[in-house]
Formats: C-alpha cells, sequence, structure tokens
C-alpha cells in the first residue's frame, strides 16, 4: 500500500461569514494567538509525514505564498537582537514540507476546488484539509486516519456526532458498526446539508477525508449540489455507495476558523496554553466570568 504523503488545502472559499475581517485578511490567516490556522494545518500534516501540500487559493490570498517563504529582513532584525529562537522558529515555518499554490479561479464549492488537484496528486492517495478547520489533538487527525487506511485499505471521512442545528449545515453519514472497532465504522451513503428528515444519523464529516485518486472522474462529472455548489461531500457519497467507505470518530477538538465563535473559542484554548499569555488570560477570564 503506498504512504500518504500529499495533502490538499481548499482554502479559496470566500469566508463571507466572517466578513467585514475576511474582505482583507482571509479566514485561513486569521491567527490563534500568533500563528495564522492554515500553519496549524500544514504543521499537523507534516507531523503525519506529509511532505507536499498544495494550498488551492484565489484572488488576494497571497499573504498566505509570503507566510510560508523566508524573512530575510525580521532575520536580520532579530539576529541583531541575538533573537535567535525567534529566527529558528520562522526558519522551520519556511521548512515545514513543500507548500504548493494553485488557484481556483472561480469559487464553485468544495468539489470544485479539490478537482483542481487532479496532476498534483496523480496516481497517490491523499488527504483533503479543509482550511477553516484547526483540530487540536494529542494525536494529529491525520495520523488516526493514516491508521484507518492502512488497515481496509479504503478512503476514511472524519467524523463527529453533532447537533441538529450543525448537521443541517454540514453532512449527515449512514453507518453501520464494525466489530471489534469503537471509533470506526463503515459508511454507505451520505447527504450533504440534509433538510429536516433527510438524515441518516448525527455524524457529520468534520474538516479531513483521505481519498483515492478515482474521486478525480466522479468530480469531474458532478452537477451542482447543496447551495448551487460542487460538493465534494456529493463525489465521497458515490464512492461510499459503490464500495462503502470508512468513518473514523477522530480524537481531538475542532475549531471552525470560518465562524466568529470558532475563531473565538480557538484563540481562548491556545491563550490559555501559551507561555506568554497563559497566566495572564486565565485571571482576566476568572474575572470578567464573575462579571456576566
Ligand atoms: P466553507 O463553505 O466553510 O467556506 O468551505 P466558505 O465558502 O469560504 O464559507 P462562507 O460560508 O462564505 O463563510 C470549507 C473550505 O473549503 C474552501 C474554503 O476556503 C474553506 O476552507 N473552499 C470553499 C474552497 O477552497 N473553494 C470553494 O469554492 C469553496
Amino acid at each position: 500500500m503506498k504512504r500518504i504523503t500529499k495533502a490538499i488545502i481548499p482554502a479559496a472559499g470566500l469566508g463571507t461569514r466572517m466578513l467585514p475581517i475576511s474582505a482583507a485578511v482571509c479566514k485561513e490567516m486569521l491567527p490563534i494567538v500568533d500563528i495564522p490556522a492554515i500553519c496549524h494545518l500544514v504543521e499537523e500534516a507534516a507531523a503525519c509525514g506529509i511532505t507536499d501540500i498544495l494550498i488551492i487559493t484565489n484572488r488576494g490570498k497571497e499573504i498566505m505564498e509570503n507566510f510560508f517563504d523566508l524573512s530575510p529582513e525580521y532575520e536580520a532584525a532579530l539576529a541583531a537582537k541575538a533573537k535567535y529562537d525567534e529566527i529558528d522558529r520562522l526558519r522551520e515555518i519556511a521548512n515545514t514540507a513543500n507548500v504548493y499554490f494553485l488557484r481556483q479561479k472561480e469559487t464553485l464549492g468544495l468539489g470544485h476546488a479539490v478537482g483542481r488537484a487532479r496532476s498534483f496528486i496523480g496516481d497517490d492517495p491523499f488527504i483533503v484539509m479543509y482550511g477553516d478547520d484547526v483540530i487540536f489533538s494529542d494525536r494529529p487527525v491525520c495520523g488516526q486516519m493514516m491508521d484507518v487506511y492502512e488497515k481496509y485499505g479504503r478512503p476514511v471521512v472524519a467524523v463527529k456526532p453533532v447537533s441538529p442545528e450543525e448537521l443541517s449545515k454540514y453532512s449527515s453519514l449512514k453507518v453501520e458498526p464494525i466489530e471489534g472497532e469503537d471509533r470506526v465504522t463503515y459508511c454507505t451513503d451520505m447527504i450533504e446539508k440534509p433538510k429536516a428528515g433527510e438524515e441518516f444519523s448525527n455524524l457529520s464529516i468534520l474538516g479531513r477525508v483521505l481519498l483515492t485518486p478515482d474521486i478525480f472522474d466522479i468530480i469531474d462529472e458532478l452537477d451542482p449540489g447543496a447551495g448551487g455548489e460542487y460538493q465534494l461531500t456529493d463525489a465521497i457519497k458515490q464512492i461510499a455507495r459503490e464500495s462503502g467507505i470508512y468513518a473514523l470518530e477522530f480524537e481531538g477538538d475542532r475549531y471552525d476558523l470560518g465562524s466568529k465563535i470558532g475563531f473565538l473559542k480557538a484563540n481562548i484554548v491556545k491563550g490559555l496554553e501559551h507561555p506568554e499569555t497563559g497566566g495572564e488570560l486565565k485571571a482576566f477570564i476568572k474575572k470578567i466570568a464573575e462579571e456576566i
């Protein structure tokens, strides 16, 4: 079985839920304390042995490309102050993986964005990391999915149970239990943005899918789905219906950086962990908690 060394990060959405800021700074570059969201994704992938990452972008998102480059001006300024640890951190980010960029020229949906990556992927299995979904976990979710792929040799989707309101915004999966498995189920169908009564279960795909290259022929034939967009879920659904895939209830906490509340929560969680901000932030939260 081929090892997984490639990932795609679709980051070409308009981010309308994060307006007005997203009109000037794309949501994937919004900070979680001092690191942009997309950097967490690239570091998660690299930690699992992924060496080549294609970020799908669009107009106005050049700042992502600059971020993964070296920063000679900052390095010179930091060297003058003997701040060598900070220089090392900047270099570490620039060298995390081979990061490639490709434009999705029209914002036609997640399925369409992934379809642009066919020649980058070639014949290899790969992981799609949704550009605004950051997951904090002891073991990176990409690695958790790779384990399931190695065991079953079929596509794997990362899932969690979600509330009825969330289900109608995401997807709902039809799954069967597998003997001896706690967190892995066999998935034979799914629906994107189900209306009330159309749900299969409360399990929804959140943020990561591991796919095989046969998905590209299906994407090429897709019709527009929910919201008039080419939905990746509709393509994965065809594979699930024809030959089954696996759903992994991953370990970890996922934050939707495409939403205001997800952005705020992720910053509180990481702000509390950060050595520079943790103590003061904790005292501040306790103080305002008494007042609200
Ligand atoms: P979302 O639906 O969360 O992103 O797509 P969006 O369209 O930017 O969100 P809103 O509703 O306008 O706020 C999930 C991921 O897929 C990417 C987005 O950038 C996001 O990371 N995406 C979405 C694309 O790359 N291309 C698309 O055409 C749509």
